[in-house]
């Protein structure tokens, strides 16, 4: 088992690595997933890498592998990204890439874990995303998870031949602590 950066009740979180690129590159370019994460084209194993290595380097990124404590199986990874020191704000963005791990309360335990770290340990006041209007399983994990949404993108993605919404949603310090 590699170092767990957090540990929530079925599952830990812990940075990826190397190891971790060819999983990650097969759950990227699988073109369902391609469709819910925006991405027309498909990523290669040195985009990937690259990537991921330029997250590293940032401060503004946290990329983490969500691994089941009971297997210890990489099903998915999670982060908060575009982390705005002075105004105190990051994206929050979730990918599940087995699809036998839908649908089983893992995207939420993972959700509520970072995002509480983010809020009670890097002291964020708003984490947001963006979501597309066909994603509705995303959208129902984000509204357990206490976001709100703020606003629409009116038709702004295409897919399958006709456009799309994009909900913006967030979530506040003070709504997160009190929830
Ligand atoms: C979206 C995603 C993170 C959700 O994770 P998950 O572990 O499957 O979600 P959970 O099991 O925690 O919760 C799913 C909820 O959606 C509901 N749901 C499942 N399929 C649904 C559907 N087609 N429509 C509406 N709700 C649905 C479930 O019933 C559950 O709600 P409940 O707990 O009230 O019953 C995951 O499916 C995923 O990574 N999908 C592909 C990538 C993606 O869409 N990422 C988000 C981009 S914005």
């Amino acid at each position: 088992m590699q170092t767990p950066f957090l540990v929530s009740k079925r599952l830990y979180l812990r940075p990826l690595d190397e190891s971790d690129l060819d999983r990650c590159l097969g759950w990227i370019n699988d073109s369902e997933i391609l469709s819910f994460l925006g991405r027309r084209t498909p990523m290669s194993r040195t985009m990937e890498r690259e990537w991921l290595v330029g997250q590293y380097k940032s401060d503004s990124d946290i990329p983490l592998a969500i691994v089941l404590k009971d297997g210890d199986r990489h099903i998915g990874n999670t982060g908060l990204h575009g982390i705005d020191h002075v105004n105190r704000s990051a994206e929050f963005g979730i990918l599940i890439g087995e699809r036998d791990a839908w649908g089983q309360g893992f995207g939420v335990e993972a959700g509520r874990t970072i995002i509480d770290y983010g809020f009670k340990e890097l002291g964020l006041h708003r984490v947001c995303l963006r979501v597309f209007s066909f994603n509705e399983r995303a959208q129902r994990v984000y509204a357990k998870l206490g976001f709100t949404h703020e606003g629409t993108l009116r038709e702004s993605y295409f897919r399958d031949g006709r456009f799309h919404d994009t909900l913006v949603m967030s979530i506040l310090q003070e709504e997160w602590e009190n929830s």
